[in-house]
């Protein structure tokens, strides 16, 4: 029996699911692995209008912007900081591709669908802030050594999510490589030297 409109507005357990899915919305529950953990404020009509300054902490750096309630924290990263912090990319801005993931505090999230609001007093760690081109850490390192990116729109989202996973699990099999990544597209097609880098940073870092 289909419910309507006004019985589903009631229904708590329902409401209780939206609230926890809140700004994360539909393209998180396709990358379930994802850990977000975003909290839905129920804003007042007061906090929804003008700007709001906020204070990222992004790559260790402290962050000011003057924002919209409702811009996101990769809006917030790549056009309202100054120098801009361009790593995390902007592709499908519906939190289907991967292309802005980021950590928030060690997490991986993607920044289109976490508002800048909710990511003050929260480590923020973009590509940028994983390692150098001097000095990349093991899995950048990796990519390059294994010609892992094409266009590199998704590489620095794969990098990112790979860089956490590998914190997690050091010692993975390719099955697991590939199920870590499941959130994260690659238009060209590079996912076999995408997966031979994670691997092989994975080796890289027991040595
Ligand atoms: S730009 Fe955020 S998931 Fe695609
Ligand atoms: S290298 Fe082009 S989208 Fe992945």
């Amino acid at each position: 029996m289909t419910k309507s409109r006004e019985e589903t507005s009631h229904d708590p357990g329902r409401r209780k699911f939206l609230k926890g899915v809140g700004i994360v919305g539909a393209g998180a529950a396709i990358a379930d692995h994802l850990w977000v953990e975003a909290e839905a404020a129920e804003a007042t009509p007061e906090s929804l209008s003008g700007t709001v300054k906020v204070v990222l902490d992004v790559n260790g750096q402290k962050r000011e912007a003057q924002v919209e309630p409702r811009t996101t924290l990769l809006n917030a990263m790549r056009n309202h900081l100054e120098p801009a912090v361009t790593g995390p990319k902007l592709v499908c801005d519906v939190g289907t591709c991967g292309a802005c993931t980021v950590l928030l505090d060690d997490k991986p999230v993607y920044s289109c669908l976490v508002l800048a609001v909710d990511a003050t007093n929260k480590k923020i760690t973009t590509v940028e802030g994983l390692g150098t081109p001097e000095n990349p850490n093991a899995v950048q390192a990796a990519f390059v050594e294994n010609d892992a990116l094409m266009c590199g729109f998704c590489t620095p989202g794969f990098v990112t999510t790979i860089s956490a996973y590998l914190k997690k699990n050091p010692n993975p099999s390719m099955a697991e490589v590939r199920e870590a990544c499941k959130g994260n597209f690659c238009r060209c097609g590079t996912y076999p030297r995408v997966f031979e880098a994670a691997l092989a940073a994975a080796k890289g870092t027991q040595a």
